[in-house]
Parts: C-alpha cells; sequence; structure tokens
C-alpha cells in the first residue's frame, strides 16, 4: 500500500494548509500521484499547541470532505511532536502518543536552533518512546545542518528510523538540502520517505520533479 506518513494537510491548524478548500487541493493531487494512504500530522509544537481534541476535530472536517469529494484515499491521524519542553514532556507523561500505523512516532527537532529543545536529549526521549514498545521516526534529518552524522548514525543504531522528505529530493529547500538527503540515502540509512506536504509550492515542485521523470516509489 503506497502510504504517506507525513503531513500538514489539516486546515488551519499549523504552518501548512490554511483553509479547508486547499487541503481539498492537496489531497486530491496527492491521489493522482498515487498515494493510498495519507497521514495526517500536525505540529505540536510551542508556537502550534495541538492536542487529540484539536486534531481530531479538524481530522473529522477534512475526512467528510474528502468522502464528499468523491477522493478515493484514506486518511489518517497522527501528529508531528517537537522535542520542546513547552509541550513534549507532557504528552509522553500523560500518555497522549498517537501512533502512526500503530507503531511510529514522528519526533522532530528544531530546525535551526537547538537551543529551543531546552534541556532535552534527544537520546533520551527516543529512549523513552522506544522503552514504550514504540519506534520513534526522525523526520528530515537533512534539514538539520547542526546534527552531526555521527550522532543521526548513533540514534539509528539505537532503533530510530530515518525519514528524509521528497521534497527534499525535488528541491523544495535549496540545493544543499537535495545532496544531503541523496547522501542518506545512497548510504542506506532512510527506512521511510515522505511528503511533509505544507502547500501548493510543495505540489509544484515535487510535481515537477516527478515530470522530469523521477518516481515516489522507485528510490
Ligand atoms: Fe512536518
Amino acid at each position: 500500500m503506497k502510504i504517506d506518513i507525513h503531513s500538514h494537510i489539516l486546515p488551519g491548524i499549523d504552518d501548512g494548509a490554511r483553509t479547508l478548500e486547499e487541503s481539498v487541493q492537496l489531497v486530491s493531487e496527492m491521489a493522482k500521484w498515487g498515494f493510498e494512504r495519507i497521514t495526517c500530522t500536525p505540529h505540536i509544537t510551542k508556537k502550534f499547541r495541538n492536542t487529540q481534541e484539536s486534531i481530531r476535530e479538524k481530522f473529522d472536517i477534512l475526512s467528510d470532505a474528502v468522502i464528499s469529494n468523491g477522493l478515493d484515499i484514506e486518511l489518517r491521524m497522527s501528529a508531528e511532536y517537537r522535542l520542546n519542553p513547552e509541550t513534549w514532556p507532557e504528552i509522553l507523561a500523560q500518555n497522549q502518543l498517537m501512533p502512526i500505523e500503530d507503531q511510529y512516532i514522528l519526533m522532530e527537532f528544531p530546525i535551526n536552533d537547538p537551543s529551543e529543545m531546552g534541556g532535552l536529549i534527544p537520546m533520551e526521549e527516543f529512549l523513552k518512546v522506544i522503552s514504550l514498545g514504540l519506534t520513534p521516526v526522525l523526520p528530515h534529518p537533512e534539514r538539520y545542518f547542526y546534527l552531526s552524522h555521527d550522532e543521526l548514525l548513533g540514534y539509528v543504531d539505537a532503533g530510530v528510523k530515518i525519514q528524509s522528505n521528497y521534497g527534499s529530493l525535488a528541491g523544495v529547500y535549496g540545493a544543499e538540502v537535495r545532496e544531503r538527503a541523496q547522501s542518506l540515502i545512497n548510504e542506506d540509512i532512510v527506512s521511510f520517505l515522505a511528503s511533509d506536504m505544507h502547500n501548493m509550492l510543495y505540489i509544484k515542485t515535487i510535481g515537477d520533479w516527478l515530470h522530469s521523470g523521477n518516481s515516489l516509489w522507485d528510490i
């Protein structure tokens, strides 16, 4: 089954789709690409204080719209959990995690400034999730320029799965991120590729990349 494990397609809940109309447009384009299931993973961060309830409310709205628009694609609900002191420790303490495919937890780092993690030590947080019988997934490490390659390999050795973005390969974040993503793939440490879909710019850039002979499924 062709599953996307990472997307920001729920309307008006984070920095992804802004309106229901835009959400439906994104889902429609992704269905044309061949996706059969999309996992909705809104950010939960200091800025975007989403909860299971706020995510479920938007998820139900988009699920209804997908059906009423006749789109043949399944939606699932999870979240992208940022390692920051404002949201992560409480979610873990209150057992509020929503695994992807009953197994995977998307645990992102701050994109530019690792000090936003406060006192959290990523390896310790990954091990807490593993001790729950779940599998941490680190999204788009190609975008974390402060993260050393040795640290990344340490996470992989501990059981963390690596997820790179199709948009990284397509050039959404520039040439350097593209090269870093390609080198992780060549090294064979990437377990998942995902859309991290936010808006129509992603559709256009990944769409152009597909039209120039690339494939979502043979990488
Ligand atoms: Fe994301």
